[in-house]
């Protein structure tokens, strides 16, 4: 087994789709984290009985929120942190201490359209196939090692909200299946370790 906490700070329907994956295989979800205070995930974390916790978060001090979080991230022991729809940006200190183990979604085919409202920038230009991206975090702006991509050829007569459905469906079946793999790699890598007397 091996488990994975989830940092959000809206919706969380990312979040949902994960969760009921993990519910159905021998990982878990230990803990969902929001820095939003009325953030809707926190709810539904709370309703899948997923422990939840809001750390308020300070552009100024970032790393005040790092820390709260870290903490709780190691006291879980977690192997795996997966930002989904997280608007916020780590520092290199998070980044570093939890080296490899954070990932990101992205809802475009990066490297296109890095950064915020990537749906409506992938929409507005030419590009015939759009997509999802997941990818391990590093210290650029969606910039890490592209861990999955998968893409659809758009009509070019569909309407942005029709565009953001289809994204949204690919997100919802790509990142809990990248979980799942992740997480099934990391077993693997345990169980290796403890044969092996680590
Ligand atoms: C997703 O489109 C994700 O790719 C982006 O933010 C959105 C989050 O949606 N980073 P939700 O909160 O998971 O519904």
């Amino acid at each position: 087994m091996a488990s994975c906490a989830v940092l959000a700070s809206g919706t969380g329907t990312n979040f949902e789709a994960i969760a009921a994956r993990i519910a159905d295989s021998n990982h878990s979800v230990a803990a969902l984290l929001s820095d939003r205070r009325n953030a809707p995930v926190l709810k539904k974390a709370q309703a899948l009985m997923i422990p939840a916790y809001f750390i308020p978060y300070d552009r100024n001090r970032r790393t005040t929120f790092e820390q709260a979080a870290s903490i709780i991230l190691r006291g879980l022991r977690v192997d795996l942190i997966v930002l989904a729809g997280f608007m916020r940006i780590l520092t290199s200190q998070m980044i570093e201490a939890f080296d490899g183990k954070i990932i990101n979604i992205h809802p475009s085919l990066l490297p296109d359209f890095p950064g915020t409202h990537a749906i409506e920038r992938s929409y507005a230009s030419d590009h015939e196939e759009l997509g999802v991206t997941v990818h391990f975090v590093d210290n650029g702006l969606d910039s890490g090692p592209v861990i999955a991509r998968q893409s659809f050829r758009r009509s070019m007569e569909a309407s942005l909200e029709e565009i953001e459905i289809e994204v949204h469906a690919i997100e919802h079946s790509l990142y809990p299946k990248v979980v799942i793999e992740l997480l099934d790699r990391i077993e693997q890598e345990k169980l290796i370790g403890m044969a092996a007397g680590e």
